[in-house]
């Protein structure tokens, strides 16, 4: 038996699920692997006395665990930027690999700590939770070009959604519920304006295309200006409203962007609801391939930090300084940006895709006549329209319009007339067509 002795930072709520899954299938993992899982250590900001922390020695100071000789492998489990940072970088610069469920830092950073040191830097848990992506996208589909990946990665936008569609209540109250059950924080932006999914799919553009990892580089939109009324109408046209990290190579080069996107109803990721995760990968031999599953939580978090860990457990790196040196570095350069031929990264104003429009307007005759022809002086076509004769509360109406596929700027370009508009009385909210394949 392969024994293999952890160090864990953080004692919250991926690390206790940690422990708790190490505890309940302990023996089944070492039967499996061949790998006996040891909590040797545990530091953590405070103490958490109800926890059963499996004999580990205890200490405040994250540092500790690349000092201590007895710990094999990190578990970088405390999240946030700085200090996460910090440590995973003494931990590879020691030559202790780490496992770490930090998407902020591998979406801000991982150029620099995969390239720093021998030892191997793994990070499952950081996209979608318990779904094995990165392992798929590593090993699973090594062999195809990719061609597309599409997530529904956050899954307080996915529930916010959904709950939205079924009960068709409004935002703020979806979200205050959403707040009440734990499933967004009490300060939601993180999620709710895209951060969060951005972050991930860094990790998953730079695993699929080998593009940096570059969070700035990604064109970032959240859910906040998706009401009811927009998901309603996106169902009367046949399409569901889900939050969509999008990473696509076309003839024009790769896109990168985080928005919400109409899905068509009968498309497979229009059926993943609620707080769960989906990402959908077309590639060439392969075809298209859908995972899904939980995208956070302790005990799903878990699943995948040790998938990790068990991982480095079966591949002989752990404690033996020579296949450190010969493998360690290449598992992570394999991870690393550059392992694909460097692909253009399309500015968002190039893209291409077919778009909602609900432009609100006063309720007179002849007003869609001007809309429409505000939108023929740019070229675009129209190829639905959902017009109601109800005005709303403020006395104006709405008018719906499904465009075709149309460049990004000339969109903008068509969206700031028609605001100049006399008739057009509010904001104008533009939802993008997710692409097909
Ligand atoms: N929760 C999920 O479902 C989930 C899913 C996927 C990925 N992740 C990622 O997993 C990581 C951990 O998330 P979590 O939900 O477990 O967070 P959490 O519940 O807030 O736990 C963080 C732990 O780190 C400790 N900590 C924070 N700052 C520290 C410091 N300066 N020194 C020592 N200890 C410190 C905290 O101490 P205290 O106990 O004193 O606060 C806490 O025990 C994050 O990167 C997160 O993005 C989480």
């Amino acid at each position: 038996m392969n024994k293999l002795r952890i160090g864990i930072a953080g004692l919250g709520t991926v690390a206790q699920g940690v422990l708790q899954l190490v505890k309940t299938n302990g023996s089944l993992m070492s039967r499996r692997t061949g790998v006996e899982l040891i909590v040797q250590r545990i530091a953590s900001r405070s103490a958490k006395p109800g926890v059963d922390l499996l004999g580990a020695v205890f200490s405040t100071d994250v540092h500790d665990l690349v000092a201590d000789p007895d710990v094999d492998v990190i578990l970088e489990l405390i999240g946030g930027e700085g200090l996460a940072k910090d440590l995973i970088e003494s931990a590879l610069a020691a030559n202790k690999p780490v496992v770490t469920a930090n998407k902020a830092v591998i979406a801000g950073y991982g150029d620099q700590l995969l390239a720093q040191g021998n030892a191997p830097l793994r990070f499952e848990a950081a996209v979608a939770g318990a779904i094995p992506i990165i392992q798929s996208l590593n090993q699973g589909l090594a062999a195809n070009r990719i061609d597309a990946i599409y997530g529904i990665i956050n899954g307080t936008c996915n529930y916010m959604l959904t709950v939205m569609e079924e009960e068709g209540l409004a935002f703020d109250q979806v979200l205050s519920q959403a707040q009440e059950l734990g499933y967004a924080e009490a300060d939601p932006a993180f999620d709710i304006d895209g951060i969060d999914a951005a972050h991930k799919l860094t990790i998953l553009a730079a695993l699929g295309f080998g593009t940096s990892y570059d969070f700035s580089a990604l064109y970032v939109e959240g859910i906040t200006q998706i009401t009811a009324e927009d998901i309603q109408y996106a169902k009367e046209l046949g399409f569901k409203i889900k939050h969509l990290g999008i990473a696509m190579h076309t003839d024009a080069g790769l896109e990168t962007r985080v928005h919400p996107a109409l899905v068509p109803s009968t498309a497979l990721l229009a059926s993943v609801n609620g707080v769960m995760n989906a990402v959908q990968v077309v590639s060439d031999a392969a075809g298209e391939t859908l995972f899904s599953g939980p995208g956070a939580g302790g005990a799903a978090t878990a699943s995948a930090v040790l998938a990790d860990v068990l991982s480095l457990g079966t591949s002989g790196l752990i404690g033996s300084a020579r296949a450190l040196e010969s493998k360690g570095r290449s598992l992570n350069q394999a991870q690393a940006a550059g392992t694909a031929p460097a692909m253009h990264r399309l500015a968002m104003d190039d893209i291409r895709s077919a778009c909602y429009l609900r432009i609100p307007t006063v309720d007179r005759p002849g007003v869609f006549a001007q809309v429409a022809s505000a939108l023929s002086a740019h070229s675009i076509s129209i190829e639905a329209v959902i017009q109601k004769e109800q005005p709303l509360e403020d006395a104006s109406v709405s008018i719906v319009i499904l465009t075709d596929v149309v460049v990004e700027s000339v969109v903008n370009a068509a969206l700031t007339e028609l605001a100049a508009l006399d008739t057009v009385v509010g904001k104008i909210t533009r939802i993008r067509v997710a692409p097909t394949h």
